[in-house]
C-alpha cells in the first residue's frame, strides 16, 4: 500500500468549513496606527521584551518587528531566533504552536502573544491522544512531527520537522533505515513521501489555506502567464506542487522572488507573504494562485483565519496586561524540547555543512 493510499484509509482529521473562522483582518485609520504603534515601541522596552513574527503576520506587525530589533521569518528560524535573542520576554506574533515553541525552548522567558485562539488547522487536526493512541500501534516507526502541532503532540514524537527542513530530515532517516510516521499534514508528507520515497505512514490532516489552491485554476493562470515562474509551499495538494517551479518554505518562496531572474510569479502560499515579497524585489509582478475552481469556494480565501487574529490594538494590550501567556506542563516541556532541539541540531549541522562547501 502506497504512503498515500494509507492516508486515506486514516481517520480525516481535516477541519470541515464550519470549524475555520472567517478570516478577520485588523483595520485602522492612520492615527490609530499611529499611535498604536508608538505605543507599543515604548511598552517593548519597558517589558524588556521583543516581537518575533511570522511573514502571514499584517505588514504593520512586519514593520514593527523589524523596526525594534525583533524578527520576522518562518516556523524554524522563529525558533531559533527566540533562543538567541536576550530579552526576557517573547511576544510571539503568529499561531499558537509558534508561541508555544519558543516557550518549549525558554522556559525561563516569559512568551506572550496577541490572541491565544489564534489557532492552526493542522494542529487542531492532530489531538494528541488519538495521536498517542496510533502512534502505539506502530512501535518500530519513528515518529516526525511538523513543528504546527501541539506541545502534547510534540512530546510523543522523536524529531520535529517544519517545511524548510523536511526533505533533508527524511533523508537523513531513511538513510539510517528508519520507517516513519508523518504528522499531521498529509500533503506535505505525500510530497516528501514522493520526492524521497521513504516509507512513510501519513496522519491525515491539512492546512486549510494551502488545501484549498487549485489545480485547473492553476494550470488556466499559468497559460494566461506562460512568462511566469509558479512558487508553491508544500503544505498545498500534489497537483499544484506538480506545476511549481520551485517548491520550498516561506522564507525559500521569499529568497526565490529575489533572486530568481524571472519578472513575474504565481505564488501558492498564503498572501500575508506578499509583503515581505514585494520589500525584497519591489519591482517584480507577484500573482495569487487561484483557490477557487469552477464551482468552488474557498474557505480562507488564501489568508490564515488565525494569523490574521494578530494585530496591533491586541498586541498593545497584552503588552500592558501581561495576558494571554503561554504556559506549558513542565513534563510536556522537557520532553517536547528534545525533538525541537534535534531539529535545530540538525539545522545548524546542515548549514555548517553547506557553508563547508561553499568554501571549499
Ligand atoms: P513555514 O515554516 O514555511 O513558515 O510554514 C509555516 C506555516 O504555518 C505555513 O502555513
Ligand atoms: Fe496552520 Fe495553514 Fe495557518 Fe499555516 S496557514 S498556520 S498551516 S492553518
Amino acid at each position: 500500500m502506497s504512503a498515500f493510499t494509507a492516508a486515506l484509509t486514516i481517520k480525516d482529521h481535516r477541519l470541515t468549513p464550519a470549524q475555520v473562522p472567517p478570516t478577520v483582518v485588523e483595520h485602522l485609520d492612520t492615527a490609530e496606527k499611529i499611535t498604536l504603534t508608538e505605543r507599543i515601541r515604548c511598552l517593548l522596552a519597558e517589558r524588556d521584551a521583543t516581537l518575533v513574527a511570522h511573514y502571514y503576520t499584517s505588514p504593520e506587525l512586519q514593520e514593527l518587528a523589524d523596526a525594534t530589533g525583533g524578527y520576522v521569518s518562518d516556523s524554524l528560524d522563529m525558533a531559533r531566533f527566540g533562543t538567541e535573542c536576550s530579552s526576557s520576554t517573547l511576544v510571539v506574533a503568529g499561531v499558537r504552536f509558534m508561541g508555544e515553541t519558543a516557550k518549549i525552548l525558554n522556559p525561563e522567558k516569559r512568551v506572550l502573544m496577541p490572541d491565544l485562539h489564534a489557532e492552526c488547522s493542522l494542529d487542531l487536526g492532530c489531538p494528541p491522544d488519538e495521536f498517542t493512541a496510533f502512534c502505539d500501534q506502530y512501535p518500530d516507526r519513528t515518529v516526525v512531527v511538523y513543528a504546527n502541532t501541539s506541545a502534547a503532540v510534540k512530546a510523543r514524537s522523536d524529531w520535529v520537522v517544519t517545511s524548510g527542513i523536511a526533505l533533508d530530515l527524511v533523508r537523513h532517516l531513511a538513510e539510517k533505515g528508519e520507517k516513519l510516521i508523518w504528522a499531521p499534514d498529509r500533503h506535505l508528507g505525500a510530497y516528501v513521501q514522493q520526492q524521497t520515497g521513504v516509507d512513510m505512514l501519513l496522519w491525515n490532516g491539512a492546512c486549510v489555506v494551502h488545501e484549498a489552491f487549485k489545480a485547473e485554476g492553476l494550470r488556466q493562470l499559468r497559460a494566461e502567464h506562460p512568462d511566469a515562474h509558479v512558487l508553491v509551499h508544500p503544505e498545498s495538494p500534489l497537483d499544484v506542487i506538480a506545476q511549481a517551479d520551485l517548491v520550498g518554505s516561506t522564507t525559500a518562496l521569499v529568497k526565490a522572488v529575489q533572486e530568481l531572474p524571472a519578472h513575474k510569479f504565481i505564488v501558492a502560499t498564503d498572501n500575508g507573504l506578499f509583503h515581505k515579497m514585494k520589500l525584497a524585489a519591489p519591482d517584480k509582478i507577484l500573482l495569487e494562485a487561484p483557490i477557487a475552481g469552477k464551482g468552488a469556494t474557498c474557505v480562507s480565501c488564501a489568508h490564515c483565519p488565525w494569523m490574521a487574529m494578530n494585530g496591533l490594538r491586541n498586541l498593545a494590550r497584552v503588552l500592558e496586561t501581561g495576558d494571554n501567556e503561554i504556559h506549558i506542563d513542565e513534563a510536556v516541556r522537557e520532553r517536547a524540547a528534545l525533538p525541537i532541539r534535534r531539529l535545530l541540531n540538525f539545522a545548524k549541522q546542515r548549514q555548517q555543512t553547506v557553508m563547508g562547501n561553499n568554501d571549499a
